[in-house]
């Protein structure tokens, strides 16, 4: 329940919405006065009365029910106090009832939303630069069919491009099939960095020609090319099932080829093309931006040519309501650009694709940088943190069954939880020590206290669940309930907002709010008239946690 809205829709204020006075509620720090508190300073203005007047007057029309309990007004405040043991039923039972489908919601039945992400390069070192695209889409993957949205999952591979006749060249010259069989993409990419520092001017001559007999389907160059292809497939298809990502799409580049030219026609058609230098551009100089190229001098197309032909393709394949790209803010240029052309276009559906974009991740040691051949592949950071992870557990719990497995939970989840932490747009700096770190805000830090709440519930064997008359809440309990209760919100809010690290951020709130209730609050050894109430809040925790985890694509170890 989102009790800001209730709030709100019960208090009238002359010349201010709703939804203003929803947004000016609060949490105080000090819940000593009230659950909620609305700020009255801004109304002053519009009422010519003072804060402190208008307060008293809301607080005496305000009228209290079962859901909000007690109001009153203090120093320009409007204090609200929920009715707790209202509360408490209310979330419980519905908890226990629905399950891991509790927050899960129908809004979005009959919408269908693409998300475009990880889109690897072909041939190309997956590294830690792709994991926020990755973790990110899927996640919101997630978030949005709990919603209950159709979600269309699209990896819109770089798989077109001069470089693939470049590593043809290069694989003619220098490459050996067996070690490319062996060896996959770590041969392939080697190929590739081999050409771009020695290639001679013929290779380069070479390499365009290579290009022109993919293109025009020559049987030879699209094997070597569909090679390649699969090589990179199949390492990045390894990373996706670690990490339990899955595309309904591999709709790449490529696969736009001949899809273009409808677009073209209809761009030249309505006025829009212009001759630039030779290439082919729509001018967007009066919008701000440079030209959109959408044909190079020599006829080829360019990645914003294939990115238009695509969102045709999506809007008449999926006839989606969002269309999201979670790519790097590096180009918000390219996503601006093309959104313009489309509504220059006159697609009116151009207001529903979103750029969703996301910060650079680098290594504590600085190590990232491509171009000096210095890459961290994904796999390798992932590889690094099971292993951390495994040593954890062994000084922790030394005699835990499945280590393995576990180790990869937990490493796999502080990976992922890692990425998604923070606001997608800062930039961050991965650290091994700080994802891994049992007491941080950490995905370890929640797999631990659902590990917790585990071994709390295998020992309540036969104990009752069922809450009495009359109940007693003690503060700690309260904390967690109103956690609990502001699920589905969050859930929501990370699908309006493109963020799950708010649900990152719920987990993380929510874990400490149940560590503070098992610390101070006996569980099964507690009084007979609170015990069933709170192993209720346990197992509800543990439902919760683990769908919050979930919906990020982190799994939970019943014990660790
Ligand atoms: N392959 C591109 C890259 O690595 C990302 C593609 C994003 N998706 C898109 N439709 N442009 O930079």
């Amino acid at each position: 329940m989102d009790y800001r809205k209730y709030i709100a829709e019960r208090i009238k204020v002359d010349g201010v919405g709703s939804e203003e006075i929803q947004s000016l509620i609060a949490v105080p720090p000090n819940t000593d006065m009230g659950d909620y508190a609305l700020p009255c300073f801004r109304f002053a203005k519009a009422l010519k009365k003072s804060p402190v007047a208008i307060a008293q007057a809301l607080a005496a029309d305000f009228v209290t029910d079962d859901v909000i309990s007690e109001v009153s007004a203090l120093n320009g405040y409007l204090n609200f106090r929920i009715d707790k043991q209202g509360l408490m039923r209310s979330v419980l039972s519905s908890i226990a009832e629905k399950k891991e489908a509790y927050g899960s919601s129908d809004m979005g039945n009959g919408k269908t939303i693409c998300i475009d992400y990880s889109s690897v390069n072909i041939a190309k070192p997956f590294h830690i630069g792709h994991l926020s695209t990755t973790v990110l889409g899927s996640a919101l993957y997630k978030i949005f069919s709990f919603l209950g949205y159709r979600v269309v999952g699209i990896n819109h591979l770089g798989d077109y491009g001069t470089q693939f006749g470049k590593l043809i060249s290069a694989y003619k010259h220098w490459g050996d099939r067996d070690d490319v069989q062996r060896r996959g993409i770590f041969a392939v990419n080697e190929l590739y960095v081999r050409f771009n520092t020695q290639a001679t001017e013929e290779m380069e001559q070479e390499a365009r020609e290579y290009f022109r007999l993919i293109e025009s389907g020559d049987k030879e160059a699209n094997e070597l090319f569909d090679w390649f292809k699969s090589l990179t497939l199949e390492y990045v298809n390894r990373i996706y099932d670690r990490l339990g990502v899955k595309f309904d799409s591999y709709n790449g580049e490529r696969f736009y080829t001949d899809k273009m030219q409808p677009v073209i026609d209809e761009l030249r058609e309505k006025g829009l093309l212009k001759e630039s230098e030779g290439a082919q551009v729509v001018d967007l100089e009066q919008y701000g931006m440079p030209p959109c190229l959408i044909l190079r001098s020599d006829g080829a197309s360019l990645y914003a040519t294939r990115d238009l032909a695509a969102a045709y393709y999506r809007k008449a394949t999926y006839d989606f309501y969002k269309c999201l790209y979670v790519v790097a803010y590096q180009q918000n240029l390219h996503f601006r650009q093309i959104f313009k052309v489309l509504e220059l276009l006159g697609k009116e559906w151009s207001k529903d694709m979103v750029h969703v974009a996301y910060g650079m991740v680098s290594l504590e040691d600085g190590a990232m940088s491509t171009r000096k051949g210095k890459v961290v592949w994904l796999e390798d950071v992932i590889n690094k943190c099971v292993e951390k992870a495994l040593k954890v557990i062994d000084e922790k719990n030394p005699d835990l069954e499945d280590k393995q497995a576990v180790a990869e939970k937990v490493g796999v989840g502080a990976v992922i939880f890692g990425a998604l932490y923070n606001n997608k747009i800062k930039d961050i700096v991965f650290s091994y020590d700080k994802v891994l770190s049992f007491e941080g805000e950490t995905g370890v830090y929640c797999q631990y206290t659902c590990a917790r709440a585990n071994s709390v519930i295998a020992k309540s064997d036969g104990m009752s669940c069922v809450l009495p008359e009359k109940l007693e809440i003690c503060p700690q309990e309260f904390e967690v309930i109103k956690a609990l209760a502001a699920f589905p919100d969050a859930v929501k809010d990370a699908a309006d907002k493109y963020e799950p690290s708010i649900v990152a951020r719920y987990a993380v709130d929510l874990s400490q709010k149940f560590n503070k209730f098992y610390f101070d609050c006996k569980i099964l050894a507690a009084e007979e008239n609170v015990r069933p109430q709170r192993l209720a809040i346990t197992k509800a925790c543990l439902t919760v946690l683990k769908s919050a985890l979930g919906l990020l694509g982190i799994g939970v170890p019943e014990k660790m």
